[in-house]
């Protein structure tokens, strides 16, 4: 339960991820008492600072990240109780060994062995050092106590996910380890599954006789900001598709689970993943469009190319864009597209889900009322704005039968009040809880990248001249659009956008 005993150990403590995301949820949770009593935050990194600098720059991130707004002294004095800094390299043997007597000492306090989660907030090119220093030091040897979290990338194609997989349940039981996908922990990404499977309405249509196709789209604002040099290397297709948009693939595609049991939906999960059809590389260019931005305008802000940004490379072919199509050969998906895009300096930052259902069968009516008819639409809303809007066909007002759209719609912010947890929070107390269904299990990060990589592999060697190809604050490249023109479909418009 969370009542145990915890000491949570983050390693690479003075990044922007403890700062920006992990301190922020972790307050909040200790705001709603969600922590254990006994529960310490030991921060690893090389920096030389002391406890009460790293609290005050903890503090400053929770300020300004916290969904909170400005921390409550009296709350903040007594969470910045629980933190404290531990200077060290962890790639080095005799930090471990100093981290050991630190954590023996903190359970002898306590009078008993705490579980102990140690969270890598480190570059991947740390990992082996530091998981290594863990098993060699039996730090995280006990299945019902210790845990591991990883953080993306888990590789950056199949082979390096595969050894990354290989080199981590070498040392570590696979229920002891908890790989991050940020987008499984959002309220409305878990929103999907009650949607489905807690109605009895939509599963009956859920399926190849009713749906005509999916669109699946997650764009940004925002350019790659100081990530200039991870981003470079990695791209929207292994930023973004490889994980979050194929994670919502899954709980869009899935068959219902038994029961909310980690395995159990993590099962299904992968069995989309792997019915998700291969493409052959000659076919590459059909199913998969990248794109780059160039100079333009975010929200009425002149802002530069990717080529301009720091630590980018002026001839970068790196895409910041991606479109997909994918089919799943199952019996519920048989001929259904999914369309998948993502981008950075979009139009507009929604990220949405848009279920678009086949035509009526048949028009009773007469030809002019059906003018502005449209199919039935489903539309997930993920972020901003969260809810679910349903596109129903109306008759419009007046003495003659004309039919138009309407939108029946149920929006998180009206129907509840107060806001919903971050992704962390939750995330942070499933993995204190012992709670893996919401995390990635090896064979699925492998499964995904089984989809992405012969694409990748495609891209690598036939680079692109026509960079940069689309103007930051539009909707993405031409390309895209003629992606899905083919098969006589648009890239619908989110709703207010
Ligand atoms: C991260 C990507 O995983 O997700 C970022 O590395 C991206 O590039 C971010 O900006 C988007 O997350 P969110 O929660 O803002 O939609």
């Amino acid at each position: 339960t969370s009542k145990e005993p915890t000491i949570l150990v983050i390693f690479g403590a003075g990044g922007d991820l403890t700062w920006r995301k992990l301190i922020p949820a972790l307050y909040n949770l200790h705001h709603d008492r969600y922590l254990p009593d006994r529960f310490v935050i030991i921060g690893v990194a090389r920096q030389e600072t002391d406890n009460d600098s790293f609290r005050l720059r903890l503090r400053e991130g929770v300020d300004r990240f916290s969904r909170r707004g400005a921390t409550d002294p009296e709350t903040w004095q007594g969470f910045a109780d629980r933190i404290f800094y531990f200077r060290g390299d962890f790639t080095a043997a005799q930090t471990g060994e100093r981290l050991k007597v630190r954590l023996e000492e903190i359970e002898r306090g306590w009078g008993e062995r705490a579980n102990r989660i140690f969270y890598l907030a480190i570059p991947p090119t740390s990992f082996e050092a530091a998981t290594r220093q863990l098993e060699q030091l039996g730090l995280c040897k006990d299945c019902g106590h210790d845990r591991l979290v990883v953080e993306k990338p888990f590789g950056r194609d199949l082979d390096s996910a595969r050894a990354l997989n290989r080199l981590l349940t070498g040392m570590f039981d696979e229920s002891q380890i908890y790989r991050i996908d940020h987008y499984l922990g959002k309220e409305t990404v878990q929103n999907i599954l009650a949607l489905r499977f807690a109605n009895s309405l939509f599963e009956p249509v859920w399926n190849r006789r009713y749906i005509d196709h999916v669109q699946i789209t997650v764009a940004e604002t925002v350019g790659v900001e100081s990530r200039g040099g991870y981003y470079e290397d990695a791209g929207a297709l292994r930023d973004m598709v490889q994980n979050h948009l194929l994670q919502i693939l899954c709980l869009i595609a899935m068959e219902p689970p038994v029961s909310f049991a980690a395995d159990e939906v993590r099962n299904k999960k992968v069995d989309v993943l792997r019915a998700i059809r291969p493409i052959p590389a000659e076919e590459v260019h059909h199913f998969a469009v990248r794109g780059q931005y160039g100079p333009g305008a975010v929200e009425g802000k002149a802002v530069p190319a990717y080529r301009e940004e720091p630590g980018v490379a002026p001839s970068s072919t790196t895409e910041t864009y991606a479109a997909l199509k994918l089919l799943i050969d199952n019996w519920r998906w048989q001929g259904v597209p999914f369309y998948l895009r993502t981008g950075k300096r979009m139009h507009t930052k929604v990220s949405e889900v848009s279920i678009v259902f086949r035509p009526a069968p048949h028009h009773p009516f007469p030809a002019a009322a059906v003018e502005s008819w449209q199919p039935n639409r489903l539309v997930l809303r993920i972020q901003p704005e969260e809810g679910i809007i349903s596109r129903i066909q109306v008759k419009q007002p007046g003495t003659r039968m004309l039919l138009g759209p309407v939108d029946m719609a149920f929006h998180y912010r009206e129907a509840f009040r107060g806001s919903s947890p971050e992704a962390y929070e939750t995330l942070l107390l499933d993995v204190i809880r012992g709670d893996a269904t919401l995390f990635m299990r090896a064979d699925q990060v492998e499964s995904a990248w089984g989809v992405i990589s012969p694409i990748l592999d495609v891209w690598e060697t036939v680079p692109t001249a026509t960079f940069p190809d689309y103007p930051a604050g539009t909707w993405g490249p031409e390309t895209a659009d003629l992606l899905i023109a083919r098969d006589r479909h648009n890239w619908l418009q989110p709703a207010g956008a």
